[in-house]
């Protein structure tokens, strides 16, 4: 025969476990600055959110200013974006603007058998960055493997992909986020 004492026990132990299960856990800090690496590039396609496409040739928001830009001209190729922010949720403050952290991808991949050939990315910078790159994206290029290939070091390095994304600065420079 069980004691009370036993099932006291057995309670408070109840109690304590649901009690520890349900308390949230701590959402990281968003930092200063972000700066990505290859290692943030993992999971994107099965893990992050798409927010576009897959596009070809001329199809997507703004297809025909493209040009030949993001291989909008090969049709043997798609476009397709996607987002992520390991921080908080991606959403425009007062100002308009996209939290620090948050990272756009967008994969070419060859139609018919799905590999991805390159790839650009952007990437919601803070602290410094931001204060003298009015954009506060870090433009990037991305390989074959998915992984960084070229880093443009400011707006003014980048001012191919500035020039363009500019049009959409009413989105803080991005097309696909919404
Ligand atoms: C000729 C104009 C043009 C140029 C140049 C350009 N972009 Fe874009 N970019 C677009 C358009 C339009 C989209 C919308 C998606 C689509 O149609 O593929 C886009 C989408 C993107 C996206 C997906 C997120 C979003 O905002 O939709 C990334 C990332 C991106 N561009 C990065 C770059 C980078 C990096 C460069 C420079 C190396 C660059 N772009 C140069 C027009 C341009």
């Amino acid at each position: 025969m069980k004691t009370l004492f036993y099932r006291i026990c057995v309670v408070f132990a109840m109690v304590v476990l649901v009690y520890a299960c349900t308390q949230p856990t701590p959402a990281p800090q968003v930092p200063a600055d972000f700066i990505a690496g290859d290692s943030n590039l993992v999971g994107v396609t099965a893990q992050w959110s798409r927010i576009a496409g897959p596009y070809v040739g001329t199809a997507g928001p703004d297809g025909s200013f493209l040009g030949t830009a993001h291989s909008s001209r090969d049709t043997s190729v798609t476009r397709t974006v996607y987002a992520r922010n390991n921080f908080v949720t991606i959403a425009k403050d007062a100002n308009g603007r996209y939290p620090v952290g948050t990272i756009l991808v967008k994969y070419f991949r060859r139609r018919s058998d799905s590999v991805i050939v390159s790839g650009a990315m952007m990437v919601k910078r803070g602290g410094a960055f931001a204060a003298t790159n009015p954009t506060g994206w870090e433009w990037i290029t991305l390989n074959a493997a998915g992984n960084i290939a070229n880093r443009f070091v400011s707006d003014s390095a980048a001012a191919l992909c500035v020039g363009c994304h500019r049009t959409r600065m009413s989105n803080d420079y991005s097309w696909s986020l919404k």
